[in-house]
């Protein structure tokens, strides 16, 4: 047993250090970005993820607090804080999945790509550093406008000669949580068994939710259709306008990059059958990223999965989407190779 003195230096300066007895080994996983709105609820949810034997919390502020706050958690991961650029490349060091929710968020009137000056680069800075210290590591990226960010992170990752398409993750599930959530309260059903796929980006008229293939099979009225499409491409900015001024969905977010987390962490274990929506290298178009189904395994995105049968209202908002992707995809590209 280690000194007490030891002990609590560990807890103060770092976090718990002590790996619960008898946990089942697991995954490694950083937050970076881990003091931010969205940051902090989802590093106590991935304390609580079984899966998780090491969680590393990275961010360029407060990060001895919320760290040494959520090392008191009794669940099985062993909790470190990093704060700053000095201490990037120790908080990477050895991850098997890293998630990225660092940058500034929305205000009310401002659209995602109003984000991209300042965040794209504080991607290309992370993803610099990922490319160096964990290029294995499956990369979950949140930082908006990520139908640009994404872009970037792949750039990054090809110039460093680390890029694998299927370990980099643009992270769309809330799309899918607010469908299956406003779906559910159109149907008149528990939120939980409701799937709904939504794929083409996650911004605005790129995202696309494709109500003709909801799970349990239904139909709606060309009303229903209009209202649900709205709500579910505008659901960001109903959140940024409630908060006034205070940031957009942090907490909503955190749940959804949590179980999108959780699924990749189970895809590495090996489980079968893991299906989630994401913004990856794509070619179920022309265009060279796109939201759609995925199946997750041990090599991340292990197949990319079709469309399917799009009806006429669909076809219309998929062509729609892709303008505006296209363009969100070059600038991304652009910015990286400048
Ligand atoms: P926030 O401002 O509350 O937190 C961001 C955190 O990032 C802060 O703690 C900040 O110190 C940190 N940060 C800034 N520069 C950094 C750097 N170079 N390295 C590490 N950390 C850095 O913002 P919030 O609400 O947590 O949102 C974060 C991002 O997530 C925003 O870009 C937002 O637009 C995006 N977002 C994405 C969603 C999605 O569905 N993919 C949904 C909601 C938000």
């Amino acid at each position: 047993r280690p000194p007490t003195s030891q002990i609590e230096e560990v807890a103060i300066l770092k976090g718990s250090n002590c790996r619960a007895k008898g946990a089942a080994p697991g995954f490694k996983v950083a937050v970076l970005g881990a003091s931010g709105g969205i940051g902090q609820p989802l590093s106590l949810l991935m304390k609580m993820n079984p899966l998780v034997s090491v969680l590393h919390l990275y961010d360029v502020v407060n990060t001895p607090g919320v760290t040494a706050d959520i090392s008191h958690m009794n669940t099985g991961a062993v909790v470190r804080g990093f704060l700053g650029q000095p201490q990037l490349e120790s908080a990477l060091t050895g991850m098997d999945l890293v998630i990225i929710p660092a940058g500034i968020p929305r205000k009310p009137g401002m659209t995602r790509d109003d984000l991209f000056n300042i965040n794209a680069g504080i991607v290309r800075t992370l993803c610099e550093g990922i490319a160096k210290c964990c290029p294995n590591a499956i990369v979950n990226v949140i930082s908006n406008p990520v139908n640009s960010t994404v872009p970037i992170a792949a750039e990054v990752f090809k110039k460093a000669g680390t890029y694998d398409p299927k370990r980099l993750l643009g992270v769309t599930t809330l799309d899918v949580v607010r469908a299956n959530t406003f779906v559910g309260e159109v149907l008149g059903l528990d939120p939980r068994d409701v799937n709904v796929p939504v794929v083409g980006g996650h911004a605005g008229v790129t995202i696309l939710p494709l109500l003709s293939q909801v799970n349990p099979p239904c139909s709606f009225t060309s009303e229903e259709i209009s209202y649900l499409t709205s709500r579910i491409q505008n659901g960001g900015t109903e959140v940024v306008e409630a908060k006034a001024g205070a940031g957009s969905a942090t907490l909503s977010m955190a749940y959804a990059a949590a179980k999108f987390a959780d699924a990749c962490l189970r895809g590495l274990r090996g489980d079968a059958g893991i299906v989630e929506c994401s913004y990856i290298a794509s070619q179920v178009t022309e265009l060279p990223f796109f939201a759609s189904k995925v199946r997750l395994g041990r090599a991340g995105v292990e197949e990319v999965l079709p469309l399917g049968p799009l009806n006429e209202f669909e076809r219309a908002g998929l062509e729609k989407a892709q303008g505006e992707l296209a363009e969100s995809i070059r600038k991304g590209v652009a910015f990286a190779n400048k």
